[in-house]
């Protein structure tokens, strides 16, 4: 792929994970949209890149129509979607104040699974619009499920949910898209130090970095990046899930 002949969109790129893509994306080159909730990080990141924000929630179906038209307008159609907008909660099942809260599990599922097919049918549709490369390639799609989605922590029900969604639905999609030249595949991290992480003490990041076997300590959001650059090139990788975790298989505490 030649990353400075195309746009792409990267969802949560204002932060973490999709941020340090949306600099990979950008230093080769590519025209990068940043949909993002957070304006202010966003909107320095996308001036950096020389590439623009759109205030987006994922999960709003409006919110993205109205993204894909700004990017669109801005930059031309996409060919590298980027799924990274995401939230994480932790509640059990039964807790000290009684049932799990629906309305939390709901917005769990509705960002991180509903959110990232919301993208995913819309951006398509413009993709599809393109014109086929080599082997009939029109764009390629990235989710973010999470280790979560195969050995979901004490906890984790709701996220586990959305991961597991995100990560089932990649198969059919890929099935879906194939008439039209679109790939997707998706990345299950393991532990990984964004600031959704650098939030927890330090016990709790310490101890989370003893769990993995080797390299002992959490993955940086380059490495992500760097999976996430070599599924955009690599043509023939489509309709998987990979894992990226230093070989974690998460305990249930
Ligand atoms: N950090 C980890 O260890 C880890 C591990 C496994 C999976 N993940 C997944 O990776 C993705 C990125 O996580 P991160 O660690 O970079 O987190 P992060 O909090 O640094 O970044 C997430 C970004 O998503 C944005 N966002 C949240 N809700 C949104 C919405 N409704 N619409 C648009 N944007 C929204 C936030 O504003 C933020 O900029 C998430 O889906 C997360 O579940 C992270």
């Amino acid at each position: 792929m030649n990353f400075s002949e195309v746009s792409a969109i990267v969802t949560g790129g204002a932060s973490g994970l999709g941020a340090a893509t949306a600099e990979a994306l950008g230093r080769k080159g590519a025209k990068v949209a940043l949909w993002d909730m957070n304006d202010e990080k966003g909107e320095a990141l996308a001036a950096k890149l020389g590439g623009i924000f759109c205030h987006t929630d994922v999960s709003n179906e409006e919110s993205v129509s109205t993204a894909v038209e700004k990017t669109v307008a801005a930059l031309g159609a996409p060919r590298i979607l980027i799924n990274c907008a995401g939230i994480a909660i932790g509640e059990k099942t039964i807790g000290k104040n009684g049932a799990h809260r629906l309305e939390s599990f709901q917005k769990v599922i509705n960002i991180n699974l509903v959110g990232t097919f919301n993208c995913i049918r819309l951006v398509a549709a413009e993709m599809e619009k393109n014109e086929p490369g080599q082997d009939g390639d029109r764009g390629v799609i990235i989710n973010t499920a999470s280790v979560a989605a195969f050995d979901g922590q004490i906890g984790q029900a709701a996220y586990t949910a959305s991961k597991a969604g995100v990560s089932g639905m990649t198969l059919p999609i890929a099935r879906d898209l194939m008439s039209v030249g679109i790939r997707v595949n998706t990345i299950a991290p393991g532990i990984f130090l964004t600031p959704m992480m650098m939030g927890m003490d330090d016990k709790v990041k310490d101890a989370l970095s003893a769990m993995v076997p080797f390299p002992k300590r959490m993955g940086t959001p380059e490495e992500y990046a760097s999976l996430a650059m070599e599924i955009c090139r690599n043509a023939y990788l489509n309709g998987e899930t990979i894992r990226l975790d230093g070989a974690i298989r998460m305990q249930p505490r």
